[in-house]
């Protein structure tokens, strides 16, 4: 039984995690919430040893937390912004793991196994398992330490319907029957149908399905906390299901197709038709920075579209001064975000705050595309999905539907990027071969400081 105290605390953690979903909602309060939910999380540990009356391995679970914590620390400071997706995707496996072994250890050891108590045990060693595993696969896409692109094995479909008809028989029989080889059964299928239900996904769609996969983990948690009857963790992982359940809809919102092509787009014909490249021997039109800068330096206004290349090259502090040389000639200067430029929700917004752009100068892509018809000069840095009309005209294409910037609207296009190389989803992009389009070969970083040193001469 919990002490009331503990209970009071648990009460005050939950609205501490409200607290920092709220503060999450905004680049503004988001540092904010991020200090209130590790607090609280804090607390509900601290406070579990204080509560729980007979705790044992006392040694063994101080020597665990240190251990945990000095990875999680060292990994998340080390880590690169742009690399921030994948270690997302570990944290997240990893809670989905421990979750799964709390049920199984708790299903050992509980006396008293009523249906609702299998039924939550059944459902988190599921969930938790594929979250663990359908994590790791998503790392290792990630961090190109497999192919990136979508894995289809021969007769894929079938074998994995065939697993998951197999976990959901192991999950009913644990149910009905309590049975321990069971519950193992389930843990091993759910940990193949995590692998099987990744490998298919490919390129651009990977960060969503991490999304996802948090979503799951959320769903496990909550489901660990019936099986615990802990209402804490209760409260904790409905809140991370439902939150990841809609930035995984939103995500798959900005990119204008639905879950479903997403998830199981690769047992169709369309998405083997990504790949692109093969068109570098065409032509197209290049400048030097003075070029660029002469071009930005006439127009009465300039778009400028953010995307990956910039955080690549951690450039926003130069694309700043540009932005700033610009605006003190009289040039009307914005920048439009695309809700999935870069690699991670907010990625623009989080960048661009580094450099303390102004947030009035920033609008999301679906506000800011009508300008684009009045605009001299769109500055595309470091981004190609985002811009790519293919998006709108090519049915063939993996990227038909997703909504773009229409930097393509503009008067003239510039292109601030290293090569000819596509971006992430691996598409052509025709843009790039528009007689209004100049590219300016370079790192972002280079390229904009050279810009702005011709802007400041001139
Ligand atoms: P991408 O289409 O990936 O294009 C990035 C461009 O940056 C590349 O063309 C690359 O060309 C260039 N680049 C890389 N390093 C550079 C550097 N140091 N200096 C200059 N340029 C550099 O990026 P995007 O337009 O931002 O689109 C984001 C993609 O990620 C989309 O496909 C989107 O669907 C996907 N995605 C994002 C999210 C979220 S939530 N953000 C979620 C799911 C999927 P070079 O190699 O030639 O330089």
């Amino acid at each position: 039984m919990t002490p009331t105290w503990a209970q009071v605390v648990d009460l005050a953690v939950a609205v501490a995690f409200i607290l920092t979903l709220k503060g999450l909602s905004s680049p503004r309060t988001a540092r904010t919430g991020v200090r209130i939910g590790s607090i609280g999380a804090l607390v509900a540990v601290i406070a579990v040893f204080f509560a729980t009356r007979e705790l044992n391995h006392l040694p063994w679970i101080i020597a665990v937390i240190v251990v945990g914590s000095v990875i999680g620390i060292v990994a998340a400071r080390r880590v690169a912004m742009t690399a921030m997706p994948q270690l997302v995707a570990l944290f997240n496996g990893v809670g989905g793991g421990a979750a799964a072994i709390v049920a199984a250890v708790e299903f050992h050891v509980a006396t008293e196994k009523d249906v609702l108590f299998l039924t939550a045990t059944a459902f988190t060693a599921a969930i938790g398992s594929i979250s663990l595993t359908g994590s790791v696969v998503t790392f290792l896409k990630l961090q190109e330490l497999m192919t990136g692109r979508p894995v289809v094995l021969p007769g894929g479909r079938f074998l994995t319907i065939a697993i998951a008809l197999l976990t959901l028989g192991f999950a009913v029989t644990v149910i009905a029957t309590g049975s321990l080889p069971a519950l193992i059964g389930l843990l091993i299928a759910s940990l193949i149908l995590g692998v099987l239900f990744v490998l298919p996904v490919g390129g651009a769609d990977v960060p969503i399905v991490i999304s996802l996969l948090n979503a799951f983990t959320g769903l496990a948690v909550a489901a660990g906390g019936l099986v615990l009857s802990n209402t804490l963790l209760l409260v904790a992982g409905t809140l991370v299901g439902a939150s990841g359940t809609l930035l995984t809809r939103m995500m798959a919102q900005a990119m204008g197709r639905p879950l479903t092509s997403t998830l199981f787009g690769a047992f169709t014909a369309r998405a083997a038709a990504a790949g692109g490249g093969g068109a570098e021997n065409r032509p197209v039109r290049s400048g030097t920075p003075d070029d660029i800068a002469i071009m930005l330096g006439y127009a009465s206004k300039v778009i400028i579209v953010p995307g990956y290349g910039l955080a690549v090259a951690q450039a926003q502090q130069a694309l700043r001064e540009v932005a700033d040389l610009l605006t003190a000639r009289g040039v009307s200067v914005s920048y439009a975000i695309h809700p999935v430029a870069g690699r991670m929700p907010g990625h623009m917004n989080v960048l661009l705050a580094e450099a303390d752009v102004p947030y009035d100068m920033l609008a999301e892509s679906e506000v800011i595309n009508p300008e684009f018809a009045a605009t001299d000069v769109a500055l595309v840095v470091g981004a190609n999905d985002v811009v790519n009309p293919a998006a709108r005209t090519d049915p063939t294409s993996p990227i038909y539907g997703m909504p773009i910037v229409d930097a393509d609207r503009a008067a003239q296009v510039v292109f601030i990027k290293r090569s000819m190389r596509p971006g992430f989803a691996g598409v052509e992009n025709e843009l790039l071969f528009d007689p209004r389009t100049t590219l300016l070969f370079g790192d972002a970083k280079d390229a904009l400081t050279k810009v702005a040193a011709r802007l400041k001469a001139s």
